[in-house]
């Protein structure tokens, strides 16, 4: 069993009243919050069914739930033991959908809701956002149109959802945009342009003539009498001819200094007044983007992630009887991982608090914008603990070895600076230890430059995605063999050992590496479908077969195992394109025939002819079969299958089908529109990879961003 510190100690028996426990990664921080579970079970007599503790993660709750237990039963508690069991420990998530079945009819609900998966409600919010934008040209206000064409629809999209979802993440149901600054009006700024003028003006009549930037000068005058004199607002074009140079003694006065300022005011005026439009649009726009969400979520009788929170925040703040019911029956409220909590979640908490409140956290490991988690928010409720005697920290880290602490604190001290906390040892050094602790592998980005890159890609690169640079593709290799090496020598289990990523675009890298050296990878629960190199290949394949000029589908379906080329055939291909300014007829171009290698010139013979085929009869087929024959044809799945993990590979070529027929029934045969969908989820993937990771416990090497690491423990990283 662990034997406490005292500073752990004191956190854990302070227990009759608030407290927030701030402190550093792997100090004990879950280990303080499993200890007060089990003490407020043994010691205070609290049922565990009135406990409710709020974690991160699925995989986390699960882990804290078995902690307790194990102690419970090592402290002879079997009854307690069991009786565990139903202590509410889940995420803020799975917390609010049990208060929602509760109360489905309190929070106008459909008692049989469901919580709409990502892809759902992402489909959703991209009908939504059409009927908004429709509804926002069918009677278009001044400047409309103006805003939609200078942003594209594409960019305005996004802008509207993440508005949408930040300010629903701070608490509003139905967003709006917070009021724009009262601007300076324009007539305020042009009023305010006279006097200087004039000054300005008498001023320079002592000046030299025919000093070209005093010339200058004196014409943006007569300018801007001009402007000052003409009736209406100017246009901000007009402001142009006001600029002037600086450089003359005459024009470096406080005269013109005024003049200039007071010119740039207008300027600021004039766009306050444009962007004032624009912002009521955007508000619009917002609005009817809201509803439209709403209600095709209603039509579902579906919610997503933030109206489970807004929705418990609503009963819990309207509902007094509801409020009373759960204060009655959670007598202790604690959160792990509290610096990851957005406005929402601490309002939520805060209808929950009966004033003893147990928050832990670490503002070093809160994740930056993940799920709009606002760690001043953290940083408020600490001094605010802290002024009135209610928070704790630990200084010790007990998780890592010293030697590793060393290397941190030596890395993070350079880049944080002030405000940096040390990271200090608990454990102590193991003398003579065999190997070092940390190890640095160093690749060099000089091998990216032009021309080394091909070479170097190829020697490391076989089987691996295109477009990935030369250093990568180093790095994943040189992290992959240091596994291998480790494995083998008995140092550590495979399922041990995690490999993190800084971007969730990495992942595939550092998997197909890992799998090159016999390994089997375990990659973000799940997630990342659309990233997986069969799906990519495959979509290439659809969009150079509906229009073959489309280059990037071209070179992908070319670099893939459907074609087959290697990437000398890559390079040939592409100076090809640039002499005939276009990769498609390069492609079929004898010129090129003959400067390729034997077996690429056959593969890319081969491959022409059963392109060309499929394309003349492509019409004729669904989605799912135009998948199917580039298949079987080209022989991708015999590809697959010789892969490490070869059948869960061709799994995802047929669920590729499975998902292209289901995409026809709903859309039509929409190639097109397929081919946009996955693109879509694929990005979303990205941005969801530092959701957190639920894994099992199968024998593979761990794959995840470094924020889904969080707060869990690894033998090798
Ligand atoms: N007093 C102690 N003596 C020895 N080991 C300890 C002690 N306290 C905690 N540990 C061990 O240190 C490790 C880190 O503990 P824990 O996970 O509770 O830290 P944490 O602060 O929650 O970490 P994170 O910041 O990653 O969430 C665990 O393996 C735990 O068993
Ligand atoms: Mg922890």
């Amino acid at each position: 069993m662990t034997h406490f510190t005292a500073e752990q100690r004191a956190a854990i028996e302070q227990r009759d009243g608030p407290l927030l426990l701030s402190a550093n990664a792997g100090s004990g921080k879950t280990s303080v919050l499993v200890e007060r579970l089990v003490a407020a079970v043994l010691e205070d007599g609290i049922p565990p069914a009135q406990l409710l503790a709020i974690t991160f993660t699925e995989k986390a709750a699960g882990e804290l739930r078995s902690r307790v237990r194990a102690r419970l039963a090592e402290l002879g508690e079997r009854v307690a033991a069991r009786e565990i069991e139903r202590a509410q420990i889940s995420t803020i998530h799975g917390f609010c959908s049990g208060v929602l079945r509760a109360h489905a009819v309190a929070a106008g609900l459909d008692p049989a809701f469901t919580v709409l998966p990502g892809s759902a409600t992402r489909e959703l919010r991209a009908r939504a956002f059409d009927d908004a934008l429709a509804e926002l040209l069918s009677e278009p206000a001044d400047g409309a149109l103006d805003l939609v064409a200078a942003w594209g629809p594409d960019r305005l999209r996004d802008a509207v959802e993440e508005v949408h979802e930040a300010l629903r993440s701070q608490g509003q149901t139905e967003p709006r945009l917070p009021p724009c600054r009262p601007p300076r009006t324009v007539q305020e700024a042009l009023a305010g342009l006279r006097a200087p003028t004039d000054l300005f003006t008498e001023e320079l009549r002592g000046g030299r003539a025919g000093v070209k930037t005093v010339d200058a000068a004196r014409e943006a005058l007569s300018a801007c009498h001009e402007l000052l004199a003409a009736p209406g607002t100017p246009a901000r074009e007009a402001l142009d001819a006001l600029r002037i140079a600086r450089g003359a003694k005459e024009l470096k006065t406080d005269a013109c200094g005024a003049w200039v300022a007071a010119v740039e005011a207008l300027g600021t005026a004039l766009d306050d007044e444009e962007a004032a439009a624009d912002h009521a649009l955007l508000d619009t726009l917002l609005g009817a983007f809201a509803r439209a969400y709403a209600a095709g979520k209603r039509a579902l009788s579906g919610v997503d992630y933030d109206d489970l929170q807004l929705l418990v925040r609503d009963l819990l703040r309207d509902r007094p009887e509801v409020r009373a019911g759960y204060a009655d029956r959670f007598s202790r409220v604690m959160v792990d991982e509290f610096q990851d909590t957005n406005a929402l979640q601490l309002e939520l908490i805060g209808f929950l608090d009966t004033g003893r409140t147990f928050l832990v956290g670490d503002e070093l490991q809160s994740i930056y914008g993940f799920r709009h988690a606002d760690v001043t928010l953290f940083r408020r409720q600490r001094a605010a603990h802290h002024a009135r005697g209610e928070a704790a920290v630990l200084a010790t880290n007990w998780r890592s070895h010293p030697e590793l602490l060393e290397t941190i604190n030596g890395a993070w001290g350079e880049v944080v600076h002030a405000g940096y906390v040390p990271l200090v040892a608990g454990r102590t050094a193991e003398e003579e230890t065999a190997a070092p602790r940390t190890e640095l592998l160093l690749t060099s980005t000089a091998w990216d430059a032009p021309g080394l890159d091909a070479r170097l890609a190829d020697e490391l690169g076989a089987g691996m995605p295109s477009g990935v640079k030369a250093s990568k593709l180093a790095e994943a290799r040189a992290v992959a063999r240091r596994v291998r090496t480790l494995v083998d020598a008995g140092e550590c289990r495979e399922e041990e050992a995690v490999v993190l990523v800084r971007a969730a675009s990495d992942l595939h890298v550092f998997a197909r590496a890992l799998e090159r050296e016999g390994f089997a990878t375990l990659a973000g629960g799940g997630r990342g479908y659309w990233l997986r190199q069969p799906v990519q290949d495959l979509t290439s394949y659809l969009g150079a077969l509906i229009n073959p000029r489309d280059e990037r589908a071209l070179f992908g379906t070319l670099a893939s195992p459907l074609c087959g080329l290697s990437s000398d055939g890559l390079a040939h291909v592409a100076a090809a394109a640039r002499e005939h300014g276009d990769a498609w007829r390069a492609v079929r171009s004898v010129a090129l025939a003959r400067r390729l290698g034997g077996a690429d010139a056959a593969a890319l013979e081969a491959f022409l002819i059963r392109f060309g085929l499929e394309r003349t009869t492509a019409a004729r087929y669904g989605l799912d079969e135009l998948i199917e024959r580039a298949v079987v044809r080209s022989g991708y799945d015999l590809h697959v299958l010789r892969l490490p993990g070869g059948r869960r590979r061709l799994a995802n070529v047929h669920k590729l089908e499975r998902l292209a027929a289901a995409y026809e029934e709903d859309h039509g045969r929409d190639v097109r529109g397929f081919i946009d969908h996955a693109q879509a989820e694929a990005e979303a993937d990205v941005r969801e990879a530092d959701a957190p990771v639920e894994l099992s416990g199968a024998p593979a090497i761990r794959l995840m961003t470094i924020h889904a690491a969080k707060g869990l423990e690894f033998g090798v990283v």
